[in-house]
């Protein structure tokens, strides 16, 4: 179930917030401490689907000032008027007495995921709530894990979830473990606790109410993570193909931690900065490309066993092919300069190494351009020395050029020719000054959106076994694009 909570701070307010919550959710909680004067009997009498009654006092979170026996007041008359539901803290529940309306007897803490987390949850039980409450600040991925397995223990219906960055995954998750629901904001601007995302991203993009014990769960392991298209991307493709899968953003401090816990839940993860060398020794079994590259990028757990990959080297060459409508004879032979020496470098000059094409590597730091091209058997140059190299594909992989430094141009104009074909890796913006100057040059240009996509695609190939959707995934992360310009 989805929980919208009222947040409004006058009861005109609250009705009007009512009315837009209900066809997106299951039940409200109706949150009487943000409201001065509340109707109580109005509000609920007049209610279009079940209603959750919370006077939180402000030593949990709450904002209801006053005498403790009018927050209890509210309470008892909320249930008087027919609220399903009304939640009462476990400092309070001896007090409040019994109700004509189930209790959902709660805890929260702002501060962190208490170690003691069972022995919370069994003072709460104990009490006769009819449902438990534990909500609890994540400062790590890892306290989510706690929290699910608490949810799976619960001998009654139990609310479990972890607030904060760090807790989002409890929020959408929920369901899976076999919490009673899950809490979500009408809009950005009525969250109730730190981490909560609104119903719509819930509904939309996680698609909440599809997840059961049986969906497949998918994730990008970063740090920081909030700012990937990642699960915008994937979820998209799940959602098109209509596969029960959901993919997380996992924010993670300590990958081989969070390795060895979540193995047994997580299918496969797509893995960024900075984790995807030390996520190596994590591995159970690597591709040969992963040595090659240095780096993994993909993790598919087969059998139980966490199989490191690397599909950064194929996304860019074959994002280059298709770009210029070529297959994957078209780079054999052909002299290819490539403009930079860093991380993506490296998965780049595997791929052309292992079309066939000859490869020079040019970086302002020439020593780390030499050290690359040796360890690859290409050539190499300080950028500073292009002028007398002839070649038929330039590819730059460094970051110059990318927003906010769009004036920014990683060569010399004067090296481009007509006929030659120029890509870039930056995709924002997605033409760069590199990219203009090539058109005008009349060279064939390849953007960095496809790399970027066809990294995605054969990460979700890899997962699902199944066709992802290109397009659909492309178009995606142009209106995200656009929509952050
Ligand atoms: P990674 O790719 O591993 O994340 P990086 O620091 O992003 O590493 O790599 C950036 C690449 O862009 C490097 O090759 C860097 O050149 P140096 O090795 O000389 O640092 C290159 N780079 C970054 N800014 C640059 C600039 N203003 N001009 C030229 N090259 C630049």
């Amino acid at each position: 179930m989805i929980c919208i909570p009222i947040t409004a701070r006058d009861n005109d307010a609250a009705g009007e917030q009512i009315s837009r919550a209900a066809p997106l959710c299951d039940i409200i909680e109706l949150r009487l401490d943000y409201i001065s004067r509340p109707d109580v009997e109005g509000l609920i009498r007049s209610r279009p689907l079940p209603v959750i009654a919370t006077c939180r006092p402000g030593r949990e979170g709450g904002l209801f000032v006053g005498e403790e026996a009018d927050r209890l007041d509210i309470l008892r008359r909320a249930a008087a008027a027919g609220a399903e539901y009304i939640d009462v803290e476990l400092d309070s529940v001896a007090e409040l007495g019994r109700a004509p309306a189930r209790r959902i007897v709660s805890h929260h803490d702002f501060e962190q995921t208490p170690d003691d987390l069972g022995n919370i949850y069994q003072s709460l039980a104990e009490t006769g709530a009819d449902v438990v409450k534990l909500a609890t600040k994540a400062n790590s991925v890892l306290d989510n894990l706690r929290m699910f397995e608490l949810l799976e223990r619960s001998d009654r219906p139990t609310i479990g979830l972890c607030m904060g960055d760090d807790g989002r995954i409890s929020r959408i998750l929920a369901g899976r473990f076999g919490g009673l629901l899950t809490f979500a904001a009408l809009d950005d601007a009525s969250a109730s606790a730190p981490g909560q995302l609104t119903v719509q991203t819930l509904r939309e993009m996680y698609r909440y109410e599809r997840i059961t014990p049986k969906t497949d769960i998918y994730g990008v392991v970063a740090n920081p993570v909030a700012h990937s298209m990642s699960p915008a991307i994937h979820n998209a493709a799940f959602r098109e193909l209509d596969l029960d899968a959901v993919y997380l953003p996992f924010r993670v401090d300590d990958p081989l931690a969070f390795y060895a816990a979540f193995r047994h839940i997580v299918k496969g993860y797509s893995v960024t900065i900075p984790h995807k060398v030390t996520s190596m020794q994590a591995m159970d079994e690597l591709d040969p490309k992963v040595n090659e590259v240095g780096a993994l990028n993909t993790i598919v757990v087969r059998d139980g066993k966490l199989v490191g990959c690397n599909v950064e080297w194929l996304a860019a060459i074959e994002a280059l092919e298709a770009g210029i409508g070529e297959d994957a004879s078209y780079l054999r032979g052909r002299r290819v300069l490539v403009i930079g020496a860093g991380g993506a470098t490296r998965a780049i000059c595997v791929g052309l190494r292992e079309r066939e094409a000859i490869v020079t590597i040019a970086n302002r730091t020439a020593e780390k351009a030499r050290r690359l091209a040796v360890d690859l058997g290409a050539g190499w140059l300080p950028l500073a020395d292009l002028r007398s190299i002839e070649a038929d594909v330039i590819i730059n992989t460094t970051s110059v050029g990318m927003h906010p430094n769009v004036d920014a141009c990683p060569v010399d104009v004067s090296l481009l020719r007509k006929g030659m074909v120029v890509c870039d890796i930056v995709y924002n913006p997605l033409e760069t000054l590199l990219l203009r100057e090539a058109k005008a040059h009349e060279c064939a240009v390849v953007d960095g959106l496809g790399m970027f996509v066809r990294q995605a695609a054969n990460q979700f190939r890899l997962w699902t076994k199944r066709e992802p959707p290109i397009e659909l995934m492309t178009d995606l992360v142009m209106r995200i694009l656009k929509s952050k310009a």
